[in-house]
């Protein structure tokens, strides 16, 4: 278990891919016509502890893909539609029926560092319609392989804007304190211009401390103008038509979940002594303010399900009330070993791999017993590990994908077996969601496009190249294994 202050500068947040084009018609692809696409009026529903679809009950074997609707934008914006085309067909390829995507994302009136760009919401009610038309082909594009979607309304983190800028813009674009974040264009530099490396931002020189970002970007749960301008967005894309098959966004079963945020912290919490559990507390306005907001959601949205996105780390008691609404419809948990100071991707030992192996069945343990409590399903959306970094430590970067995944893959069959197993034996879990694909890319051949992006697995505050899980990674037959032996089991259990 992480201290506190592990806690504190660990959080993750999420990752990233890359760009494409956008041709605003369908069917241009040949090679999804063996996914059965979604039908019309063919929602999700919760029944019990199970999710459940036309054809009875329905698994998660999902991925992150956050910057969907980036990488499905216009060239202008730096998208890249031949690459979105190509993953989405991988992942459809080995099973995944379910993208985790980013539904919002904020700009700020100057450039900032660390976060997608550009952003789909440049100022409140001002949005940038060529990202708007990206998220519309990915729900187009995924719903014709038969994958849903969590769409993500906000973030905690500084990644995609997120509450922060939502507290910046409600007063007077005050300065966001930035906790540590990597920097692109820091050294060390490659030889060739705009091909990285970078280096993380140090405390004290030019970043916060975490609780400072938080205490900021927390700010949203009681400023008044921040929420409603967050509840605008929620309004303008909930209600929106997608312009390339005309569906509205609240009438396509396509968006399975509406998803408050990535990663929502407690607004005061204080962590007890040596565990990731805070201490009680019934006045936390993250409570009401997840109250206001599914509440708000639901009212927008009545056909879809709604979820917080919280990691659910901080606890039972947290746990609980967080996921207790009747506006919410299932709970979430992230498991993040090395953030959370369980695992070291430089000790190669069994020892190191055992110690996140039994934290992550305990937290899958403790997790789904505590849905149980709450009559609720709950779905693993965030899990990930390094790649063995320790053959990288005396390279020109850490990261580099040519590392093997000795600690990775066993550690991926554990925690994806451990949901499953919950799920086959009456426990709560409908499926999990590793962080996160990145695809064809590759920190080797990495390029910063002019808008400063490189869209990796990583989001733009992150290493590129941590967590990605790339399309010849093992892990992906993890995923594609996991949706065989999920559909055998319920095909054999059907009556
Ligand atoms: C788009 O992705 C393809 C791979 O599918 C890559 O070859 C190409 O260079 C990318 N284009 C841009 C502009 O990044
Ligand atoms: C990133 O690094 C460059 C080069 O050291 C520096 O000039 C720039 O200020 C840094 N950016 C941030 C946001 O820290
Ligand atoms: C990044 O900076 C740290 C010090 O903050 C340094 O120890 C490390 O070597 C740097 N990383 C690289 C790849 O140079
Ligand atoms: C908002 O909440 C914070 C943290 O509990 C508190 O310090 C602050 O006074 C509150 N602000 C308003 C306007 O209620
Ligand atoms: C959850 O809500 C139900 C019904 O509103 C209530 O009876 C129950 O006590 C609540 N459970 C917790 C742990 O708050
Ligand atoms: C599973 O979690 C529940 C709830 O936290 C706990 O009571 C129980 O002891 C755990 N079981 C194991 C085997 O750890």
């Amino acid at each position: 278990m992480g201290r506190p202050t592990i806690l504190l500068i660990a959080l993750i947040a999420s990752v990233h891919l890359t760009i494409a084009h956008p041709p605003l018609r369908g069917g241009k692809n040949k090679h999804h016509d063996h996914y059965n696409p979604i039908a019309n009026d063919d929602f999700v529903y919760v029944d019990g502890l199970r999710l459940k679809d036309k054809t009875g009950l329905h698994y998660i074997t999902g991925l992150n893909y956050w910057a969907c609707m980036n990488l499905a934008s216009d060239p202008s914006q730096g998208g890249n539609y031949s690459r979105l085309i190509t993953e989405l067909d991988q992942m459809a390829a080995k099973g995944v029926n379910h993208l985790r995507i980013m539904a919002a994302s904020e700009g700020a009136p100057t450039p900032q560092p660390f976060r997608m760009n550009p952003a789909l919401l440049d100022a409140p009610g001002k949005y940038n319609e060529k990202i708007f038309q990206g998220l519309d082909i990915c729900l187009d594009e995924m719903g014709k392989r038969g994958m849903r979607a969590t769409m993500t309304l906000g973030n905690e983190w500084q990644w995609s804007g997120g509450f922060a800028q939502f507290v910046s813009w409600a007063t007077n674009d005050q300065p966001i304190p930035y906790p540590s974040s990597w920097n692109l264009t820091a050294p060390p530099q490659r030889a060739s211009p705009r091909t990285g490396w970078g280096n993380y931002t140090v405390e004290g020189v030019n970043a916060a401390p975490y609780g400072e970002f938080t205490s900021f970007a927390n700010r949203i749960y009681n400023n008044t103008q921040a929420e409603q301008w967050y509840k605008d967005h929620i309004k303008t894309v909930t209600t929106r038509k997608n312009t390339v098959n005309g569906r509205l966004y609240n009438e396509d079963p396509t968006v399975m979940t509406w998803q408050l945020a990535n990663e929502p912290q407690a607004s005061d919490g204080f962590y007890v002594e040596d565990s990731l559990a805070l201490l009680p507390n019934a006045q936390d306005l993250l409570f009401p303010w997840v109250e206001r907001t599914s509440a708000y959601i639901r009212s927008m949205a009545p056909k879809q399900l709604i979820s917080v996105g919280l990691e659910s780390k901080q606890g039972e008691y947290y746990f609980k009330q967080v996921h207790n609404f009747s506006t919410v419809d299932y709970a979430t948990a992230h498991c993040w070993v090395q953030n959370w100071g369980v695992y070291d991707m430089y000790d190669s030992t069994e020892t190191g791999l055992k110690a996140a192996q039994d934290f992550a069945i305990g937290f899958i343990n403790d997790t789904s017993h505590w849905a149980k409590d709450i009559g609720k399903p709950i779905f693993l959306e965030e899990f990930g590990m390094a790649r063995d970094n320790w053959l990288n430590r005396d390279k020109e970067y850490p990261y580099l994908s040519s590392a093997s995944t000795t600690h990775k893959d066993p550690y991926f069959e554990t925690i994806i077996g451990a949901a499953m197993n919950e799920f086959k034996n009456g426990g709560a879990y409908i499926g999990t969601s590793p962080w996160a694909y990145g695809g064809i890319w590759r920190p080797e051949t990495e390029y910063v496009n002019e808008l400063g992006m490189v869209w990796a697995g990583d989001p733009p505050h992150e290493s590129p190249g941590w967590y990605d899980l790339y399309d010849t990674d093992e892990a992906m037959n993890i995923v594609a294994r996991q949706q065989k032996d999920i559909a055998a089991w319920i095909a054999k259990n059907k009556h």
